[in-house]
């Protein structure tokens, strides 16, 4: 989603915005912008589409008005179409002041009404506009006091920063509900809504929360509330290097990220799992976990793919540690008047660990009193700081928009949490340790699953031309049909649906015709019999059949068109690995129609508003 780049300090400010503004890509957006100093006016281009249109104005420029303040957006369009006029940033109008803005003022018609009547002119349709034009109606020689002014009268999200043609120097950056990080060099700063776009400069950095915003100049910077009280924040260190967030040796991020499991797995468990003691150990819940173990229900919230991880928590949660589990879309949650009762815990599952939707249902439980735990991959975001307590991913940056390592290590530290919880109330160390050898094998299991990648690929091959595919599984395998669906749907813009395999005869059935690809999760297991049925429905009817199967499964070669196998585990890990193909499904589908499969039409790696 949108994304912002600022920097002060001495170095040549504009290919640093562009390279800021390229590590921000894979959030999603459609048009970029960049306003500069540039001796006591701005220097701003704005342009519709990627931000190599951006960059090929830019090198049309003079290159004197280079400067060493200056701020760059990426656009996602939520008020007017993506275009020059409406991309960011935008100025009053005097041009004397710039704002770029991720999030959403809620009451912007009202102030465009108020701001109108005073003389003010609009240009575009967006609500930052107006927010500058505010911003600019305040002004009178301090930006600090004219930014607080108009926040004041702001209903809505924002992370923003503030630039100011009369105080050259000076960057104000301030946040309600949309991250914003501080970046502090060796007399530089550089801010952004995500830290892969300042990890090449800095490791040090400032979260700022909510209500607070900073006036940052090339000899310092200060913080305080946007109600000017003072606040003094404490600079930690990102985790992630920049490795991390390159391509190497891939074609594309989420290829490398598939590829990336058995490591980002073995990352997740490390320090967690103690095979001698026959332990897990799970630190960051450590406090609250009698509380936990005690829980007398767990509601999992989530929004994608992290809804899909908590489907398979359900089960995790319900099966080992026999807690009462309800999973529910963060978006609904937060408005359904949520019922919490004494020992309801609320389980909030994110990437990013901004995601709005689930942030806002996170604030709803905790409100009603409820416990909350986050399961999060962005160390320090948002959501793993309002949760009373949580465990990271630790499974490195995830760049591709189609989740992938992510939520398999979502699934792994849940599995985690519920063994612990498990071994607390009545499982036996037996059956611990069982499940803790399984676990240890699986980084090995999912490397062995992807060395058919290539077979895979053949198969994508076979029906790119299908715009209709179905994908069935049942029991802990039935989230993993949801999540192989939704991950075609998402880059190679097939339309598929993912159904538990039996309620396919409710209504779904009626779609099959000859040649339609169904793809089933169809692992030995507790349900494989009657998966095998619904297959049979599926045959009569003239689809195709392409199967996920265990491995040594001779039968399903008979009865299937295609078969991907993966190695035997105890049923409730299987999802760590049927997931897998589905996800190389996706991907090779998506390559083989000439998609972008890093970038997907319309979609945001990060859902900051509404
Ligand atoms: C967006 C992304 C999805 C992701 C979802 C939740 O829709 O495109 O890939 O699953 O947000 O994101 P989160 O960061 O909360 O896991």
């Amino acid at each position: 989603m949108c994304g912002i780049v600022a920097y002060v300090g001495n170095k040549d400010v504009q290919p640093l915005l562009l390279e800021g503004l390229k590590r921000l890509e894979y959030r999603g957006y459609d048009s970029a912008g960049v306003c500069i100093q540039a001796g006591g006016h701005f220097f701003i281009k704005k342009t519709a589409g990627r931000i190599s249109v951006l960059e090929a104005a830019l090198d049309q420029q003079p290159k004197s008005k280079r400067g060493q303040v200056g701020m760059a957006h990426t656009r996602w369009a939520t008020h007017g179409a993506p275009t020059e006029v409406n991309a960011h940033p935008h100025t009053d109008d005097k041009g004397g002041i710039a704002v770029v803005h991720n999030g959403i003022i809620e009451n912007y018609a009202s102030l465009k009404q108020f701001l109108t009547a005073k003389g003010h002119q609009f240009v575009s349709q967006t609500d930052t506009e107006v927010l500058a034009m505010l911003i600019g109606h305040f002004y009178q020689g301090d930006i600090a006091k004219a930014v607080q002014m108009a926040l004041r009268e702001v209903r809505g999200t924002y992370g923003l920063a503030v630039m100011c043609t009369a105080e050259s120097d000076t960057l104000i950056v301030a946040r309600r509900g949309s991250p914003l990080i501080i970046g502090v060099g060796k007399e530089e700063y550089v801010v952004a809504s995500d830290a892969s776009a300042i990890v090449e400069h800095t490791t040090q950095v400032i979260y700022l929360n909510d209500c607070e915003m900073a006036v940052i100049r090339p000899g310092g910077f200060k913080t305080m509330t946007t109600d000017d009280v003072p606040v003094t924040k404490e600079i930690t260190a990102v985790e992630f290097s920049i490795q991390q967030i390159e391509l190497g040796q891939y074609k594309h991020f989420m290829l490398k990220e598939i590829f990336e499991q058995p490591e980002a797995i073995s990352n997740a468990l490390r320090g967690r799992v103690d095979l001698q003691e026959g332990r897990v150990v799970l630190g960051g819940i450590g406090p609250y976990s009698r509380d936990i173990v005690r829980a007398r229900r767990l509601i999992i919230t989530g929004c994608g793919t992290a809804w899909h991880a908590g489907l398979v928590g359900e089960f995790l949660f319900e099966e080992l540690a026999k807690i009462p589990t309800e999973v529910e879309y963060a978006s609904e949650f937060r408005y359904r008047n949520p019922i919490i009762e004494d020992g309801t815990i609320v389980l909030a599952i994110s990437q990013s660990g901004e995601t709005a939707d689930t942030l806002a249902a996170l604030r709803e439980a905790k409100d009603r009193g409820a416990l909350s735990l986050g399961i999060v991959n962005g160390v320090g975001s948002t959501i793993a700081r309002e949760t009373d307590a949580g465990i990271y991913l630790h499974v490195g940056p995830e760049i591709g928009v189609a989740s992938t390592k992510a939520f398999t290590g979502q699934i792994i530290v849940e599995t985690l949490l519920a063994l612990s919880i498990a071994r607390r109330k009545y499982m036996s160390q037996a059956v611990l340790n069982e499940f803790l050898l399984a676990i240890m094998k699986l980084p090995e299991q999912m490397r062995h699953v992807l060395e058919q990648s290539e077979a895979v690929r053949q198969t994508a091959c076979q029906y790119i031309h299908r715009e209709n595919w179905l994908f069935l599984g049942r029991g802990f395998n039935y989230p993993v049909a949801l999540e192989g669906a939704l991950k075609l749907k998402e880059i190679s813009y097939i339309h598929a649906e993912g159904l538990p395999a039996a309620e396919m005869k409710h209504g779904p059935i009626a779609l099959i015709n000859p040649g339609m690809p169904a793809v089933f999760v169809a692992t030995r297991g507790s349900q494989y019999e009657k998966l095998l049925g619904n297959i049979q429905e599926v045959k009569a009817r003239g689809g195709k059949i392409i199967a996920v199967a265990s491995e040594g499964d001779d039968h399903i070669h008979g009865v299937a068109d295609h078969v991907f196998t993966v190695p035997e585990t105890i049923e409730p890990l299987q999802p760590l690995l049927t997931v897998l193909p589905l996800q190389l499904l996706a991907y090779h589908a998506a390559v083989a129609r000439g998609c972008n499969v890093d970038k997907p039409r319309n979609l945001a790696k990060s859902v900051t508003v509404e």
